[in-house]
């Protein structure tokens, strides 16, 4: 069974933002199966990097909408985002330069904070979008 199984409650309603979250989710399984199978440090360190690459890719995606729709409220999502890169750019230089694996903990956390981030300020993110178009109509 996957580390995290994909939910209907995790759609946020924005189709671009959820099949990018679904590719997300699908990146940390991998991540978390090369972890938990102990298939050896480069397989980490590519899951990891392939992870890492596509966080930004997906935050980039974000943020230009947040532009677009000239969101009240980007900040402080920009502020989660970084938050979030910090700690992966970190975990990433451990596992480089101490030649580390990543624990089960760490990689709990990025679960962890994909799961509330998604529930809370993206689904914020889309309230928004939706409220608007209403208004426009
Ligand atoms: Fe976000």
């Amino acid at each position: 069974m996957a580390y995290i199984t994909w939910k209907e409650t995790f759609e946020i309603g924005f189709q671009l933002i959820d099949d990018q979250h679904k590719s997300f989710i699908n990146l940390l399984n991998e991540l978390h199966d090369a972890q938990s199978k102990g298939t050896g440090q480069h397989l980490i360190k590519e899951a990891l990097t392939k992870f890492i690459d596509y966080t930004h890719y997906h935050f980039k995606t974000e943020e230009d909408l947040f532009k677009l729709y000239n969101y009240p409220l980007a900040a402080e999502h920009l502020e989660e985002h970084s938050y979030f890169i910090d700690k992966v750019r970190s975990f990433q230089i451990n596992v480089q330069k101490n030649d580390l694996l990543l624990s089960l903990k760490t990689i709990d956390f990025l679960k962890d904070w994909t799961i509330n981030h998604i529930l809370g300020t993206d689904q914020q993110f889309s309230d928004f979008i939706r409220s608007r178009e209403l208004g426009d109509n």
